[in-house]
């Protein structure tokens, strides 16, 4: 007669659900932080490209923000993006402000920010304002990896989960 524990993993918790929760754990994990292309390249290239951008023809403002490199350059004392501090980003300083003359994108432009959009730009801001490649070009995985920076908690669910897909996978 066989044991009716076939599996140290026998729990109640039916096991074909296993491999799509680690697999969405994982998905999770990936999307956690604010995505550079998915949430954050569609806000810069239709509110500030235009002047800020690859072709602004923009006497007024040496700043160009399509580049990490030239969105943290040194303006006279002034830099666009300070990762991860809100404070020393003109960014931050620009998109919120009250001021007419100050606030970016300027209101004549007709490109107002939405309050999710500067909310999703300071989040980028605090999380290191880095600028990813196409997500095309760009696995899931080497993106992980890059930012360095798995949750704990995350890694630990991972941990407890994976040996709990193993019998279906073997
Ligand atoms: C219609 C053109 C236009 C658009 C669109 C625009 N800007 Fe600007 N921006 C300017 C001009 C002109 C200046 C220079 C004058 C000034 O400092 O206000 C400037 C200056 C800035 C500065 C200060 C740079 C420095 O070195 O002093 C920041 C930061 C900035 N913009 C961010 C943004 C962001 C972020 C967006 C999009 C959300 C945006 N701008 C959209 C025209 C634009």
């Amino acid at each position: 007669m066989t044991s009716p524990i076939s599996s140290p993993f026998n729990l109640n918790f039916p096991q074909y659900l296993l491999t799509p929760l680690v697999v969405g754990i994982s998905a999770l994990s990936c999307f956690a932080k604010v995505d550079f292309n998915q949430e954050i390249r569609p806000i810069l290239s239709d509110k500030c490209y235009k002047c800020h951008g690859p072709d602004a023809k923009n006497q007024k403002s040496d700043f160009r923000l399509d580049s990490y490199e030239q969105a943290t350059t040194n303006h006279d004392g002034v830099i666009g993006l300070t990762p991860g501090n809100l404070e020393d980003s003109e960014i931050h300083w620009r998109i919120h402000s009250d001021d007419p003359i100050d606030v970016m994108p300027p209101p004549e432009s007709k490109l107002p920010l939405t309050a999710k959009e500067k909310k999703l730009i300071d989040q980028w801001i605090k999380e290191g304002g880095k600028y990813e490649k196409h997500w095309s070009f760009q696995p899931c995985q080497s993106r992980w990896n890059s930012q360095n920076q798995i949750m704990p908690t995350r890694r630990m669910k991972l941990t407890i989960l994976l040996p709990g897909a193993f019998p279906i996978l073997h």
